[in-house]
């Protein structure tokens, strides 16, 4: 069997449109898709839902894909593909921002295990902007995310804000 199996790992804080598309992209490209949620990098970031629940979340988008697998790992990212058979890692590219990072992650990934080759792809111009952090404060401050994240992420994001905005409604309504 010679199939092409890719890793594209990520804090997925919640899965988004754009990772949506990145992934759907991959698919194109690659016979199967190892979402993988990274436990390390959650540490110092202020993370919403859980490893589990970010799991369960992309495992709900693309329930009917069997190509996609999710997962999550802790530890070095080129160990975690080369256990997975990977020689591929996916990461998506929005303008600009992301490519300094990025960049770094090439140079040091590669230092660490030149067997495994980085592919970045860019989301549709409509899911360029799209940032998990921004989705989260527009989410917070009872903005419209529909656009931005799947239903079921919408959903799941109206769950956990609805006391923070109940509370926030309370405290403009005048007594
Ligand atoms: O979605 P993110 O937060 O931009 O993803 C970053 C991620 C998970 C790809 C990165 O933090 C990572 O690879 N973490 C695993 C630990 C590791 O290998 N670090 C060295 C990277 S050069």
């Amino acid at each position: 069997m010679n199939e092409t199996t890719a890793v594209y790992p990520g804090s997925f804080d919640p899965l988004t449109r754009g990772h949506e598309d990145i992934i759907r992209r991959g698919l194109r490209l690659v016979d199967r898709l190892v979402v993988a949620v990274a436990e390390t990098a959650t540490q110092g970031k202020d993370s919403l839902f859980s490893i589990p629940e970010r799991e369960d979340l992309i495992r709900t988008v693309f329930r009917e894909e069997p190509r996609v697998e999710v997962t999550s790992f802790s530890g070095l990212l080129v160990d975690f593909a080369r256990e997975r058979g990977a020689r591929l890692i996916l990461r998506g590219l929005r303008a600009v921002s992301d490519f300094e990072y990025e960049f770094q992650m090439v140079g040091m990934n590669r230092s660490l295990n030149d067997d495994v080759e980085m592919v970045f792809l860019m989301a549709d111009a409509k899911n360029q902007a799209i940032a998990s952090k921004l989705v989260k404060e527009i989410a917070r401050l009872g903005g419209d995310i529909e656009g931005f994240v799947p239903p079921m992420v919408a959903e799941a994001l109206l769950e956990r804000f609805r006391d923070a905005r109940e509370n926030h409604r309370k405290a403009r309504t005048p007594r």
